[in-house]
């Protein structure tokens, strides 16, 4: 069923497990992310990044998504990832998103405060959610995401931010990157700790691909109710793909797509198990 992404995060709160949010790009992403959500009877917010705009239909996309998800057994959600432009979160509100991200974490704290609180308050009177950041990821290997200076999210900076804007879930920037680690991953489970000892707002683990399975568990323990997906299924994909052409010379697009959306299944399979506590 098409469900509110406020309401998905606060039922997973409430049952201490965790949600995937998965980056998509096409049909066949939305497909294995449906799929795979219905089969392993958990919801899963479909995320769209505001980098994809310029590329994607964006209302087309959003009746898509929507009428699929109308048809799923199980929550799914729409969600705008990572979105700098006002007039980006107002498109996606106008044409059905449930939640937005404004990502105005390259600003400073006040400025990032006060653009928040606008989006909330413009949000809000739409019946949509808002996710916002303080702090920032570093990007590693294979993203396609922004380069981040990766700070850290202040406790107490936190507390205050969430009181001020009236955002509805926080990403929490605690060490994971965007995309796969270059080195050994730091993750700050104490700074986690005592950013929900301040804030009881759902929390947002982005940079979920790589991130070790252990560290992800204690992550939900401590109350990471939404993680981000998306670098290791584009991996899949990619390197399947590359297998695929080394041993057919002649293909139909329809079949690469269709072997394309196989591949990636498995992939978030893993993850919706490992979020759901199964
Ligand atoms: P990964 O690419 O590391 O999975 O991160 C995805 C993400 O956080 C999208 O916002």
């Amino acid at each position: 069923m098409l469900a509110n992404t406020k309401d998905i995060l606060i039922d997973a709160q409430k049952g201490k497990y965790g949600v995937a949010a998965f980056n998509v790009y096409s049909l066949e992403t939305v497909q294995a992310a449906i799929k795979v959500a219905e089969q392993e009877n958990q919801p899963v917010i479909i995320a769209l990044g505001e980098r994809y705009f310029p590329t994607v239909d964006v209302e087309g996309f959003s009746a898509m998504v929507r009428a699929m998800a109308e048809k799923a057994s199980v929550p799914i959600s729409l969600h705008l990832d990572h979105a700098y432009e006002k007039q980006s979160i107002i498109r996606a509100i106008r044409c059905g998103f449930s939640s937005v991200m404004f990502d105005g974490s390259a600003y400073d704290i006040e400025k990032n405060m006060r653009l928040t609180k606008e989006i909330v308050e413009i949000a809000h009177m739409a019946g949509v959610s808002v996710e916002a950041e303080i702090g920032s990821l570093a990007k590693g290997a294979f993203s396609d995401e922004e380069e981040g200076d990766g700070t850290l999210t202040d406790p107490e900076t936190a507390k205050k931010f969430v009181e001020e804007t009236g955002v509805d879930f926080l990403a929490a920037a605690i060490g994971t990157v965007h995309g796969m680690y270059k080195g050994e991953p730091k993750i700050d489970m104490d700074l986690l700790k005592r950013i929900r000892q301040v804030v009881d707002i759902p929390l947002v683990l982005h940079g979920g691909s790589g991130t070790p399975e252990e560290k992800i568990r204690q992550a939900i323990e401590l109350g990471i109710g939404k993680i981000n997906v998306n670098t290791e299924v584009s991996m899949a994909a990619v390197s399947h793909l590359q297998k695929y052409f080394k041993n057919k010379e002649i293909a139909h697009l329809s079949s690469v797509m269709e072997d394309m959306q196989l591949s990636i299944e498995p992939v978030m399979t893993k993850f919706v198990k490992l979020f759901s506590g199964k």
